[in-house]
């Protein structure tokens, strides 16, 4: 590789010189110098001084099948060389979408059976957004074209993304959101159920806001409505029970589509194929990404019902939207490779059965009893701890996500990559991850708890 050329110094100067990452300040960054990573496998990666971390996040959410995998690079090894590139466009077809489309339908929700691929999770959302007003006008109702969405959602960073998501400061930035798209509340019991209320009565109450937002606009102005099953980039939150159905049972009685964001929860992180089917229900589309490929390739499918597509293809003419990369074919064959190592090892069973049950335990024995902790939370393989001053109180350390950063900057130390958003610390391992890797994992964030502790109260 050219970049052995190069001393770590070397490449961290250039890096700042030319390379404007995403979601950061530049200035900070051009002070610290970027963390170079070079190379990782199974659960690891390794930065350029050659330290190991073990990687909490998956990557970005997205590395399910862990790191080094040789057969999804000799997957997309194989087919550069067959076909490295064709389109979908005028009435051509690839080999690799043809057969992934088919896969996608069998494992997807009931009702749903038609594929429509991007590249990322925020292309996805602009093709959920423009297809579901599509159908609405193609219906005879193009004024039913308002999307419900919540608050702190995350959606991605196109323009629709951003819309979509309810992420003040990425609004703050936009300068003019695409029009007709309400947040209502989320459904984040820790900090917004009632004194006393259940955690039954508080999702129910969160779906209620759903139904408040259609009645407020009117049945007939209302498209749909779009959710996280689980709220990630957010901070990891899981709704009640009780939550998805409400919301399901609302949006059919006002005949509003349901929308599901499963970038995240996609392929397995919740202990099913999809976290619709944790949740019980059965949307109307379903945006995916990510986990799709392991991240090994960029690749997204939005998975859209018998109802939307019925009416795509018999009332439709041309939809007019596409990417030069839907369906790209080395992509796709990547997603097969990807989603047939997951079913030969039981990966998204295993979640379920045993890994995730014993990380639930694990964050809730070793982690949920530490001083800095408000709470501890997980679902499958996605996990959130809640740094507060003040454990009854829930009073947190000011200035607002300091602590959360005081955290992460020692379990990195530690050899931990976690995530803060907010003040709270986010885990979603790869799926590869065992008991002995989640011991691992809570050894190391109950010192980076005490170096943090140490450091807090100092202030
Ligand atoms: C729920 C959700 N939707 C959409 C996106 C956007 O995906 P991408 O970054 O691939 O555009 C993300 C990214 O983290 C996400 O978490």
């Amino acid at each position: 590789m050219t970049y052995q050329n190069y001393s770590l110094k070397q490449l961290q100067q250039i890096d700042a010189a030319h390379h404007l990452h995403p979601f950061t300040d530049h200035k900070e960054l051009r002070e610290t110098g970027s963390r170079i990573i070079t190379h990782a496998n199974g659960p690891f990666i390794y930065d350029a001084d050659g330290t190991e971390i073990l990687d909490g996040m998956a990557g970005l959410w997205c590395v399910n099948v862990g790191y080094g995998r040789d057969e999804l690079a000799d997957a997309a090894y194989a087919q550069m060389k067959e076909l490295p590139y064709y389109n979908s466009f005028f009435k051509c077809s690839t080999p690799t979408p043809v057969l992934l489309s088919k896969k996608l339908a069998e494992l997807a929700p009931k009702g749903i059976a038609q594929v429509f691929y991007g590249s990322s999770g925020s292309e996805a959302n602009d093709t959920a957004l423009r297809l579901v007003r599509h159908f609405w006008a193609l219906e005879g109702k193009p004024e039913k074209n308002r999307i419900i969405s919540r608050k702190s959602a995350y959606h991605g960073s196109t323009v629709a993304g951003t819309s979509l998501g309810g992420m003040d400061l990425m609004h703050k930035q936009l300068g003019g959101a695409v029009p007709n798209i309400v947040h209502v509340m989320m459904p984040y019991a820790y900090e917004l159920a009632l004194p006393g209320e259940s955690d039954h009565d508080f999702g129910l109450r969160a779906a209620k806001a759903v139904e408040d937002a259609i009645l407020e606009a009117g049945a007939d102005k209302v498209a749909a409505f779009i959710g996280e099953p689980v709220m990630g980039a957010g901070g990891v939150k899981i709704p009640p029970m009780s939550y998805w159905p409400e919301v399901q049972r609302i949006c059919r009685k006002y005949d509003v589509l349901l929308m599901l964001d499963e970038v995240i929860t996609g392929y397995g992180r919740t202990g099913e194929w999809f976290a619709a089917q944790t949740f019980g229900i059965e949307p109307d589309t379903i945006t995916t990404a990510k986990a799709l490929t392991s991240g090994y390739q960029p690749l997204s499918a939005l998975l859209v019902g018998d109802r939307v597509a019925a009416t795509l293809v018999e009332k439709g003419g041309e939809f007019y939207h596409g990417y030069t990369y839907s369906g790209h074919p080395v992509a796709c064959a990547v997603a097969l490779k990807n989603i047939e190592i997951m079913e030969r090892e039981g990966l998204v069973d295993r979640v379920k059965t045993d890994t995730g049950p014993y990380f639930a335990q694990a964050l809730q024995e070793r982690i949920a009893g530490h001083d800095l902790v408000g709470e501890v939370r997980s679902i499958g393989l996605m996990g959130a701890i809640e740094i507060v001053k003040d454990k009854a109180t829930k009073e947190r350390f000011l200035p607002a996500g300091s602590a959360a950063v005081t955290v992460r900057d020692h379990a990195i130390a530690q050899g931990l990559m976690l995530r803060a958003t907010g003040d709270t610390m986010i885990l979603s391992p790869p799926l590869i991850w065992t008991r002995e890797t989640i011991d691992m994992a809570c050894d190391r964030i109950a010192r980076a708890l005490d170096l943090a502790q140490a450091d807090l109260r100092k202030k």
